[in-house]
């Protein structure tokens, strides 16, 4: 067994701690971390990936549509595979440090050791730093590992943020360009395998007290919107009978959507309503509008779409019995993903390399993984989450265990390239 050594751990940890601590200061808010996809502070956040991964010796840059590519030509012969790892560095509003961002630094990080160790690898390696992973700003998901995996739907480009601004606008603005993105797609041929390390955000290693996991699959999701209208009238002389009002439309179906996911037994079934907006929105008048979010998710794709079914019935009904049409979006649906058993193996038996268990837990979260899945086989480690807090300026991952995350990466790398050339 390979043994490990505890100040080495530390000094791979004390690394990644310091580039978290640099992507930090790319944020819109001064007191928290808001990066959201194409924003400004996204924007300094891709040139400092870009610096970080030039300075470890990896060719750099950026895409069309804002992804930091960092390639590591392979040590041994002119190889025709490539092994990808990577995750994202846009965040949830006043979010944490590490979602997305831990996994493009491991990343890095892994490149530098592999060099600096003299590991030779039969394939090239590329760290990627995706944009759109949360979802946050416009109504679109994992759009920029979408077009990498060659599954992304166009038509996206014109839907808009809040603001009115488009995907399409938003990516020119930056000096990205939408009209390039089919050229971005990577072939099925040449993809060995999408590695991508990601601090769980669940609270199932720390009471393992295990720093890493193997992820065996990621549970599908989808995503809506519910727009009522009602009529706007005055809050004083309206009747409570004669009203049509959006709010309390939205309101009922808020405590539907509660009702459908608690009311589910066998599976573990989630429905967020995380977003409502209500116009016009002052405190004498009864809305005309009420539009709410919805992400369902659930590692059975049946029983989510039965509660989706039973969510989209009682909206209508709540809109026909109000007198408040409803029109209903429904932006992302995503089936559950599977981790490559091969890749679990491989993760396994590093684990256990390192002296940890071989321990193995699902994601409710979701991940670029899902669409780089599309295109060649999908593997994942998670890494310990203090308190299984996300999405939240109080989530936070040990120096000690980003360490362990950055060797497992490494030796996972390692394995993976003597499995190739053998299989080769
Ligand atoms: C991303 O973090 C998601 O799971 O929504
Ligand atoms: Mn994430
Ligand atoms: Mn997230």
């Amino acid at each position: 067994m390979i043994t490990l050594d505890g100040l080495a751990i530390k000094a791979l940890g004390e690394r990644a701690s310091s580039l978290i601590e640099g992507l930090n200061a790319f944020s819109s808010q001064e007191d928290g971390l808001t990066r959201l996809y194409l924003s400004k502070e996204h924007k300094e956040a891709c040139a400092y990936v870009c610096a970080a991964m030039e300075t470890v010796g990896l060719t750099a840059s950026i895409d069309a549509l804002g992804t930091v590519h960092g390639l590591l030509k392979a040590s041994e012969g002119n190889p025709s595979k490539r092994v990808l790892i990577g995750s994202h560095i846009d965040t949830v509003r006043n979010g944490g440090s590490y979602d997305g961002n831990l996994g493009v630094v491991v990343g890095i990080l892994a490149l530098e050791e592999i060099r600096k160790r003299g590991i030779k690898l039969p394939f090239d390696v590329e760290v990627l730093a995706f944009g759109d992973e949360e979802g946050v700003r416009f109504p679109t998901t994992l759009l920029s590992a979408s077009a990498i995996a060659g599954v992304l739907d166009p038509s996206e480009f014109d839907l808009s943020d809040a603001d009115g601004i488009s995907v399409r606008d938003a990516l020119k603005a930056l000096g990205g360009d939408a009209d390039s993105a089919s050229a971005l797609a990577y072939s099925r041929d040449e993809t060995l395998a999408y590695l991508e390390v990601h601090i769980e955000q669940g609270p199932v290693l720390e009471s393992k007290d295990l720093p890493l996991g193997v992820v065996t699959a990621i549970a599908g999701a989808r995503r809506f919107s519910f727009t009522y209208k009602g009529v706007a009238g005055h809050a004083g002389t309206v009747p409570m009978g004669l009203r049509k009002d959006a709010a309390v439309s939205a309101a009922q179906l808020i405590c539907e959507i509660d009702k459908v996911a608690k009311a589910e037994e066998q599976f573990s079934l989630v429905a967020t309503v995380g977003d409502v907006r209500i116009k016009p929105g002052a405190v004498n008048v009864i809305a005309d509008e009420a539009m709410l979010s919805l992400d369902v998710r659930c590692e059975d794709d049946e029983c989510r779409q039965q509660a989706e079914a039973a969510i989209v019935a009682a909206a209508n009904r709540i809109a026909s019995e109000n007198n408040t049409p409803v029109e209903i979006i429904d932006y992302t649906a995503i089936d559950t993903v599977h981790c490559s058993k091969r890749l679990q193996t491989l993760a396994g038996e590093v684990l256990q390399d390192m002296g940890l268990p071989d321990f193995r837990l699902m994601s409710g979260a979701g991940h670029d993984g899902q669409v780089m899945a599309q295109l060649c086989d999908l593997g994942m480690l998670f890494v310990r989450c203090k308190g299984g807090i996300s999405h939240n300026p109080l989530e936070h991952c040990s120096t000690e265990d980003m360490g362990y995350a950055v060797e497992a990466l490494v030796r996972w790398l390692e394995k993976l390239g003597s499995h190739h050339s053998s299989e080769s």
